[in-house]
């Protein structure tokens, strides 16, 4: 068992993030300077915005203004989901580089999340794959409830390493993992994982870990152990599923960094800078960074 030496860090808060904001919906001007600071703190993959039905996530409906609106750093990839042909073709309109579907190894929690079966899923996402294909655009995939579901309770490994081998196989260049609700711990997310390697190569593999219970970061070192070195995290812990009742945010891309830093792992981000941008969202949603090691550091200055 050996770590990773450097780790590439996918950015979630502008959209895993701010998708589940209750409330007021997030002006589309602070969408925009947080994707812009946190690029600046030198994270190179963010997630920029989701191109999904206005109806289903208003909070996503302007995603087309953020993706249009932002000042692209050299280097840095602005992704964005999208669920369907209508979500491609509305971010191609504004220059996408990479885009993500998104299924799940929960046949309840497909339903509920984007309304069709998984094999459906499957069957739509083939036509996304292929027109993004034609234009050059590259396209990540995601499995949600792979540690367990809001309506069916524990998932199979064997079922998440299907569903992350259909994605693979379709064309997706990397296959995101995702603890929709936070429910894992290390032992059960190493089994996943070895489950899940035998069909996807393990370079392929992210690691997607809500924090509802608080063991994201003790999950991730352990598929850190297993040879997973793609962390997806949220500035100052954002976020949630609005389709998984009381899921809370991804783990605060603040505590990932801290954990790396502290096991000499490469990322080139830069810590302070992230938690000074998590206090400034968190001040503008009118609440502190849900980061441990934001609160323990403080804002710099
Ligand atoms: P549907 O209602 O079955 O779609 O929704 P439809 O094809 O029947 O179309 C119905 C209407 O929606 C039509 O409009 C379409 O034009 C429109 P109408 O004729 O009624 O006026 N429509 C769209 N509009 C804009 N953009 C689109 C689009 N598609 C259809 N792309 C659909 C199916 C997938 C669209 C819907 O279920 C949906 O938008 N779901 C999104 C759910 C979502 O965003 N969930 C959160 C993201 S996933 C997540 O957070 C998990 C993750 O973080 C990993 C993890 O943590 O596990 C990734
Ligand atoms: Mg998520």
């Amino acid at each position: 068992m050996s770590l990773p030496s450097s780790v590439k860090l996918f950015e979630m808060a502008p959209r895993d993030g701010l998708q589940n904001e209750p409330g007021a919906i997030v002006p589309t001007a602070t969408k925009i300077e947080l994707i812009e600071r946190l690029a600046s703190a030198g994270i190179k993959h963010i997630e920029a915005a989701s191109f999904v039905s206005p109806k289903w996530v208003p909070q996503m409906g302007d995603a087309v203004d953020v993706m249009a609106g932002i000042k692209r750093q050299p280097g840095v990839v602005y992704s964005a989901l999208t669920p369907n042909l209508k979500g491609l073709e509305n971010a191609l309109t504004v220059g996408v580089e990479e885009v993500a579907v998104f299924g799940a190894a929960s046949e309840a929690f497909s339903q509920k999340n984007i309304n069709c079966s998984i094999a459906e899923s499957l069957t739509r996402f083939e036509p996304v794959l292929a027109r993004a294909r034609d234009a050059g655009v590259r396209v990540r995939g995601y499995v949600s409830c792979v540690l367990g579901c809001p309506y069916e309770g524990e998932i199979a490994p064997a079922k998440v390493a299907e569903v992350a081998k259909a994605l693979y196989e379709m064309g997706c260049y990397e296959v995101s993992l995702g603890d929709t609700i936070g429910v894992g711990t290390p032992l059960a997310a190493k089994r996943m994982i070895e489950a899940t390697r035998q069909q996807v190569p393990i370079e392929f593999l992210a690691a997607h870990f809500h924090d509802t219970y608080g063991m994201a970061l003790a999950n991730l070192y352990a598929v850190m152990e297993e040879g997973v070195s793609v962390i997806d995290a949220a500035t100052a812990g954002l976020g949630g599923c609005p389709y998984a009742k009381g899921a809370s945010g991804n783990v605060a891309t603040e505590d990932v960094l801290y954990l790396l830093e502290g096991l000499g792992i490469e990322t080139g981000i830069d810590l302070q800078a992230v938690i000074d941008t998590g206090y400034w969202i968190s001040g503008e949603l009118g609440r502190k960074p849900n980061s441990k090691v934001a609160l323990a550091k403080g804002v710099s200055g």
